[in-house]
């Protein structure tokens, strides 16, 4: 059923009841495994949040500020292939400044709809969003995006879509599941529809490394921070001084991967269960993977969708996607 706000200040609200993925459960697999891992979604804590935010800010780290240029210098551009009275959709409510930027650079958007998984963090976004552009519809939808979700049987306002999916969060999905996510955004798409994307490019390994393992040691504290964050919660007695972060660029899969390097041998518990590891044994965290102009764009038409325009900063490190339906 779709309800008006809890606070009254959006169009609508439509709670689709994602199945919650459970902290203990995947930390609990994730470590049982031959070569552990856990989900990146769990490192984001209140401390977790607070450490990316200071991620974005360092000098090492030029993603988000490479992203936001590239918005600023395309913002007229953008207005003019949106149109006047654009529905804005955005999958997983994110970085107010990009969404605060496109919106204010579009000629009377009609609409803005968020999806999240995370039913507080989504209604309290959007709400503060409604805030700012007085005026604006806003409608929120809790929803598992990694999941197929059709947007159909919802109060979207007539206009033309633009999905906006910023920030390279494309590159935390294996190819399959990049695949399928392209495959959920197509969904939503009808002609003359248009997904905006942002994607990492591959460059330098050094570069690349310092940017997943920054001067100032913060992106260590935010790998670090999800022992502390097991051991606060799931009751753990990980000894977080045992391990260190690391981050390397893997050439051959075109990702860096961000791993928890055990120093020396070390056991330890979570809720209850026993776990050891052996120097230099590792606990996978988190894949970001990068692309090729060439390589984005195979795997766009792979989810019949088309490359109709692509804007890079003058370095060439990143680049955001005008795409169509094929
Ligand atoms: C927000 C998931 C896109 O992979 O670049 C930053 C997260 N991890 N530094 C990324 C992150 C370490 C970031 N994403």
């Amino acid at each position: 059923m779709t309800t008006p706000s809890p606070a009254g200040n959006l169009s609508f609200f439509k709670d689709l009841h994602p199945p919650q993925s459970h902290f203990r459960e995947d930390v609990l697999n994730g470590l049982s495994k031959a070569r552990k891992s856990i989900p990146p979604k769990h490192f984001y804590d209140a401390r977790g949040s607070a450490l990316f935010d200071d991620i974005t800010g360092t000098e090492d780290y030029y993603v988000s500020r490479t992203e936001l240029s590239i918005l600023d210098t395309i913002a007229d551009e953008i207005a003019a292939k949106a149109g006047s009275g654009a529905v804005v959709i955005e999958p997983g409510s994110g970085s107010s400044v990009k969404i605060d930027k496109l919106l204010s650079a579009l000629d009377h958007p009609a609409a803005y709809i968020a999806l999240d998984i995370s039913k507080e963090h989504l209604i309290a976004a959007c709400e503060d969003l409604a805030k700012r552009f007085d005026g604006l519809e806003v409608g929120a939808v809790c929803a598992d995006f990694t999941q197929p979700v059709a947007l159909d049987d919802l109060p979207i306002p007539q206009g033309k879509r633009l999905v906006f999916f910023p920030g390279s969060t494309i590159g935390n999905f294996e190819p399959g599941g990049a695949k399928a996510l392209l495959e959920t955004f197509h969904g939503w798409l009808r002609p003359g529809d248009a997904l905006l994307i942002g994607a990492d490019r591959v460059k330098s390994a050094e570069i690349l490394e310092n940017a997943y393992d920054d001067a100032l040691g913060v992106t260590a504290a935010f790998n670090l921070n999800l022992l502390t964050r097991i051991n606060r919660e799931l009751n753990g007695t990980l000894d977080v001084d045992a391990f260190k972060h690391c981050a390397t660029w893997n050439a051959d899969l075109a990702r860096v991967e961000m791993h928890l390097v055990a120093k020396r041998g070390t056991q330890f518990s979570v809720s209850g269960q026993d776990f050891q590891m052996k120097a230099g044994e590792t606990i996978h965290t988190e894949n970001s993977h990068k692309f090729t102009i060439p390589r984005f764009t195979a795997l766009a038409a792979s989810a019949d969708l088309d490359v109709k325009q692509d804007w890079s900063d003058a370095r060439g490190y990143f680049t955001l996607y005008w795409l169509e339906r094929a």
